[in-house]
């Protein structure tokens, strides 16, 4: 079955925000007396903003009252904010403006499909914002991934058959919705731990226009 419509998630996959999340998270940690690190920080790539903090929470052995539980959430998110407010076009990770203008010029339809509820203002930093013919972001849904919800919502936005569809992502729990959604899974990132997509690359760097237009007109 040919491909006709692309679907990206943000963070990592159009630019690289996991330093900015882990800068915000490291700081609230710091804050609460204890330390968070790099390799924790993985464990966060594509899991909501509420699901972080519990396992920061978890991590530092804290239990907090749903109050103090708001004010963190709040908390991290304008100390991220305050980061992606210098973003400019310098963060858009490598060769995703020549996959993007491939597809336009085919006038292939393109959604985003992304946990974070500040995707808009990231795209718009980054001034990537008119590629996408659809965003579907973390205020969108209700159901995080691996739940295909994000993707199935981007789909139907693109009036797209799932299995049509191809998504990039970065994250585990993004290609299990990936697949759950039964869409083509393309892991963008360490192959080892995106095992489960149906092809890998370290980055669009790696991939070449060769293997989508195969997709495409298969
Ligand atoms: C995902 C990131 O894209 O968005 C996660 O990979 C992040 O690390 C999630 O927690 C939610 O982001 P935000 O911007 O709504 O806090
Ligand atoms: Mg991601």
């Amino acid at each position: 079955m040919s491909i006709s419509a692309f679907i990206f998630d943000l963070d990592g996959v159009i630019v690289d925000t996991a330093k900015y999340h882990y800068l915000a998270w490291r700081k609230l940690a710091n804050e609460l007396g204890f330390e968070f690190t790099k390799e924790q920080n993985e464990l966060f790539k594509g899991v909501s903003r509420k699901r972080c903090l519990e396992i920061l929470l978890d991590i530092g052995g804290i239990t907090a009252t749903q109050d103090q539980f708001d004010k963190w959430m709040v908390e991290k998110n304008e100390d991220y904010l305050e980061y992606i407010e210098k973003m400019d076009e310098s963060e858009i990770l490598p060769d995703v403006p020549k996959v993007l203008d491939f597809l336009k010029e085919r006038n292939i339809p393109i959604a985003l499909g992304s946990a974070s509820k500040n995707a808009r203002p990231i795209l718009e930093k980054v001034h990537l914002l008119s590629y996408f013919d659809a965003i579907v972001d973390g205020n969108d849904v209700t159901k995080a991934k691996p739940d295909p919800e994000v993707f199935l919502i981007a789909a139907r936005k693109l009036k797209t058959a799932p299995e049509k569809c191809l998504v990039f992502e970065d994250a585990v729990a993004g290609i299990q919705a990936a697949n759950n959604a039964k869409m083509l899974s393309v892991g963008i990132g360490h192959p080892d731990i995106l095992s489960e997509a149906q092809y890998n690359f370290k980055d669009f760097t790696e991939m070449s226009i060769k293997f989508l237009t195969g997709l495409i007109s298969k």
